[in-house]
């Protein structure tokens, strides 16, 4: 996720800014850049000031490596980490960005969604922009304003234009003493230290130099002088509370979670918020997404999609498979990439090859693409790292907007996969026979599940007890069917991956085929059992574990009270449509996981034997 440093005040700033970075990293990023407002060296007195620009694609000590002969000048300065979420991760589209002439720098975290409008207006008014960014189009609308009017006027006058969320700060030429931020849907706060202030999008940024803080609220403007802190909102000054950080740079790094695992199951409500952004037209049911757009056509006439992935990545496509195959009518096959790159897979071009990965780095899954397009096969990506090479050597493709997931078990990019097949499906069924009244369903559901993820997270204590309780177990099954045998893969895999006991997922129906005969009272069932079309055939099976003795923790949906006779354990989970439950089962399923590998001791965040990004085979 991006990071956003500032400093205004007695000291040099560049040094304040660099390690404000490097504290930032932890967030995931890309690129890097600052920029300084300062007397202007060469043009005396008279000339004013001169903002001082840096950026460098990669790691900030690639950064740093630009000032070990040239040391940027000033005492106010802004900087920034990039994730990015518009335009590959190169330095021409790290932050900060300026304006035509370079007298104002801006460093901004989150998505302009109206960007592209804007930018075809202000480009037809004569701008020349030099970025992929939808971040440059403030700098160049504030470069409209008025000369004469204060930045922070300026700012407040272009900021209803912005549709989309944002945590920014804006330093200029004309107004050199002064760095001004503003706040909607992207957390800024404000560091104090006498007459020095800092800036950032977290605390961790500024810790090392002061723990006051004053945490700007949406809707806040915000102009940082020697003068002091003017807090305006809705163009009236107001006054606020500053208060006493009691947090280490470790605990804010994970926002005051134990662990960035528990803080990315806790971000999941946000990452569907922000995986949908934008992307659904409700009144007609339509999807749009800009990464298939020049595929469109290609896309409307594929009679069959190949997914390929690993661990959760194909997990999730196998929840793709099936919704594809429903809503959209498309045949489809999910295959393991480790195996389609060996296979003899027949394609023609009337198949496209989907590849799922959150790191878009995973060697397998890579190999699986570039042998499909050996074939001459349309490729497609779904990836949540932006510019990495899956994303770049797919034919087209849809961003996830998760955010960088730090945590190894993968779970808030998973529901993100899961909710983007959801949006794919859209788009292709409704170039297909699907109705615009399916359509509607599915898009307004898609927008009630970060509430409903919510919900679940109410019966955290209940079901960190419920894992204490099964913790002791050194072997599970876990069962679902149709969109829920995939979860009961997935639901398995966090289990492994984090707490080392040996799990395994089925489809419900297999149980019979020989997994049953595993069953007795050390042997618990995980059975992901919503009121849907398979119910009764969940029910059936829960009743046979049962009759092993197998303790059975179940899954189900609220107000099905009727599992109380049937299961010794139930987590509820919210009713939705049948195609979304797997992004409302696999909730307390991560919860499960994490708790019990907590309570044996393991650091989830670092599982033994496991790297975030597997790019060798
Ligand atoms: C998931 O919890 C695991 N960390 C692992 O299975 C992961 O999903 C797999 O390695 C694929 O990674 P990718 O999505 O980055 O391609």
């Amino acid at each position: 996720m991006c990071g956003i440093i500032g400093y205004i005040g007695t000291k040099q700033a560049l040094p304040i800014l660099l390690e404000g970075l490097r504290r930032l990293e932890y967030r995931g990023y890309d690129s890097a850049g600052v920029a300084l407002v300062a007397p202007d060296p060469l043009g005396g007195e008279a000339s004013g000031s001169k903002i001082f620009t840096e950026r460098a694609a990669g790691k900030v000590s690639e950064l740093e490596n630009k000032f070990i002969d040239n040391n940027l000048p000033g005492l106010i300065g802004i900087g920034h980490t990039r994730w990015a979420t518009h335009g590959a991760p190169k330095e021409e589209n790290a932050h900060p960005h300026g304006d035509c002439e370079n007298n104002i720098a801006v460093v901004h975290n989150g998505i302009i969604e109206n960007y592209q409008e804007l930018k075809n207006e202000l480009a037809a008014r004569g701008h020349k922009f030099r970025s992929e960014t939808d971040t440059e189009v403030i700098a160049h609308l504030l470069e409209d304003e008025p000369k004469e009017l204060s930045l922070e006027k300026k700012l407040m006058n272009i900021l209803p234009r912005l549709v989309g969320t944002y945590g920014l700060a804006v330093i200029d030429k004309n107004d050199s003493k002064k760095i001004v931020v503003a706040r909607l849907g992207s957390p800024l706060v404000i560091g104090i230290r006498g007459s020095e202030f800092f800036i950032a999008s977290d605390p961790s940024a500024f810790i090392s130099q002061t723990r006051e803080v004053l945490y700007l609220d949406d809707g806040e403007v915000a102009a940082l002088s020697p003068q002091g802190i003017e807090i305006i909102e809705k163009g009236i000054s107001k006054n606020k509370q500053s208060e006493l950080l009691e947090w280490s740079a470790e605990k804010i790094e994970k926002q005051g979670y134990p662990h960035f695992m528990l803080k990315e199951i806790n971000e999941q409500p946000k990452v569907i918020e922000d995986t949908i952004r934008g992307r659904l037209e409700e009144k007609d049911g339509l999807a749009h997404l800009g990464g298939l757009k020049e595929a469109e056509e290609k896309l409307r006439k594929i009679e069959k999609i190949i997914i390929v992935g690993c661990g959760s990545a194909l997990y999730s496509g196998k929840i793709g498979e099936y919704i594809i195959e429903e809503y959209a009518g498309i045949p489809v096959e999910c295959e393991y990439a480790s195996e389609f790159r060996y296979r003899k897979p027949v394609l023609d071009d009337s198949t496209a090859v989907l590849a799922v990965s959150q790191s878009g780095e995973t060697a397998d899954t890579l190999a699986a693409i570039r042998e499909a397009k050996r074939k001459g096969v349309l490729t497609l990506g779904m990836v949540n790292a932006v510019g990495s090479t899956i994303a770049r050597e797919t034919d087209a493709g849809i961003y996830n907007h998760a955010g960088p997931e730090i945590g190894v078990a993968s779970t808030k990019a998973f529901i993100s996969q899961v909710a983007a097949f959801a949006l794919i499906t859209l788009f292709l069924g409704r170039q297909r026979q699907m109705s615009a009244v399916t359509g509607v369903r599915i898009a307004e559901e898609l927008k009630t599940l970060p509430e409903k993820i919510s919900q679940i997270f109410s019966q955290k204590e209940q079901i960190e007890s419920i894992a204490e309780k099964y913790a002791k177990f050194s072997n599970f099954l876990y069962l679902g069917r149709k969109y829920n045998a995939p979860i009961a893969l997935e639901g398995a895999l966090k289990l492994k991956e984090i707490s080392y006991i040996h799990a395994e997922g089925y489809p419900a129906g297999e149980m019979k085929h020989g997994p049953i005969a595993l069953l007795d009272k050390n042997f618990p069932v995980v059975a992901i059992a919503p009121k849907d079309s398979v119910y009764e055939k969940m029910k059936s099976a829960i009743e046979e574990a049962k009759a092993r003795q197998a303790p059975v923790l179940a899954l189900t949906t609220e107000g099905n009270n009727e599992m109380e006779n049937l299961a010794d354990d139930i987590i509820y989970i919210p009713k939705t449509l049948e195609m979304l439950t797997p992004i409302l089962s696999i909730i307390p399923l991560q919860l499960f996981a994490y708790y019990i590998a907590v309570s044996k001791g393991y650091d989830p965040d670092r599982p033994r034997n496991l790297a975030k990004s597997v790019t060798v085979e």
